[in-house]
């Protein structure tokens, strides 16, 4: 067997490999066990010959060794190369979303009402009839008990018409005084059109504590009414019936856009009306356990669609329900 010749060609052929796999053959060709230099070593009777075959072995394994770092580091250059992220390129950027047009108004209203050194307070959306009814002074004849207006889920449960029974839950679990409002969902068997949705939003208000007249409620819904429609609005009160406030007071706003003469917002009255409001009917203080001799207090009682409606123009209470991005996207 000649070594120069068989080195000569292996070496060109490890050299000339251009892949791992190709390598791969080459050493598989030559230092495989059915190599013939693995052959010539098996059969090596004489220490010379051992001598020459073994380094050239030596000197083909070192040599597959070297050129397989090339081929790797090659590779690496490659994809280094090829998968190069160009990190000046612009971003995709996510979407972020906000807060919904009615949460606004009703955190704005919270914040108008911490400012007084109200508290806030949750009340539930499923009532049973003492709190959404008998407490609030409501007979059991009221034509708000009939199941063509209040949802029963189960006999005397109920989804709550109006956020006035967390007034109850409030004045049932501590002593006066009491400042808070309270702010949430309320469902009334409506059909839906254009200023009537089944699911809509009130924020409730009272106040109970020595000496509370008509006066303060006046203050703080001309406070609330400044802060949300501008400070030059003025409030007016009309008559009105609530069976748990005795007087009764409708809140009506003069109109933020007109200021008072008469146009398409306030349907040419100058005043838009707010909600309605009234001194605690001495009956819903006995009913808590409060001493109507002791203390006296106001409520009143808002709906939160209609303020947004109001605020920004809005014509369809449905749709804050459509969510369509680009009505919600406006706020
Ligand atoms: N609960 C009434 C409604 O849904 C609004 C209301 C009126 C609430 C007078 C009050 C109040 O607290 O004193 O129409």
């Amino acid at each position: 067997m000649d070594a120069q010749a068989l080195e000569n060609e292996a070496k060109s052929a490890i050299a000339g490999a251009q892949t791992l796999a190709e390598l791969d053959d080459a050493r598989i060709r030559y230092l495989g066990r059915k190599s013939s230099l693995k052959q010539a070593l098996r059969e090596v009777r004489d220490a010379q010959t051992g001598s020459v075959l073994n380094t050239l072995r030596e000197g083909l394994e070192r040599a597959i060794e070297e050129r397989t770092a090339e081929l790797q580091a090659a590779a690496l250059e490659l994809r280094l190369s090829e998968e190069y992220v160009d990190v000046t390129l612009p971003g995709d950027a996510s979407p972020r979303g906000h807060l919904h047009v009615i949460t606004q108004i009703r955190r704005e209203v919270e914040d108008v009402f911490l400012g007084l050194g109200y508290s806030v307070v949750d009340g539930d959306e499923v009532e049973d009839s003492w709190h959404l009814f008998d407490a609030l002074n409501m007979p059991p004849g009221h034509v708000t008990r009939s199941p063509l207006h209040t949802l029963f889920l189960n006999g005397d449960i109920v989804l709550r018409t109006e956020t006035s029974p967390s007034q109850i839950r409030v004045m049932e679990a501590q002593d006066p005084p009491v400042y808070i409002v309270s702010l949430g969902r309320t469902y009334r068997r409506d059909t839906t059109d254009a200023t009537h949705s089944p699911i809509f939003h009130q924020v409730e208000g009272l106040a109970v504590d020595r000496g509370i007249t008509l006066a303060d409620l006046q203050g703080t819904l001309l406070h609330l009414a400044r802060a949300l429609f501008g400070a030059d609005r003025r409030v007016r009160f009309t008559t009105d019936f609530f069976p748990f406030t005795e007087p009764s007071l409708g809140a009506s706003v003069s109109c933020f856009l007109c200021d008072g003469v008469g146009c398409s917002v306030c349907k040419h009255t100058g005043w838009i009306e707010m909600g309605g409001s009234g001194v605690v009917d001495p009956n819903v203080l006995v009913n808590v356990g409060y001493d109507p001799e002791e203390v006296s207090g106001f409520a009143f009682g808002l709906g939160l669609e209609r303020i947004a409606m109001l605020r920004h123009g809005i014509p369809d209470i449905r749709m804050f329900w459509d969510n369509d991005l680009r009505f919600l996207r406006q706020f």
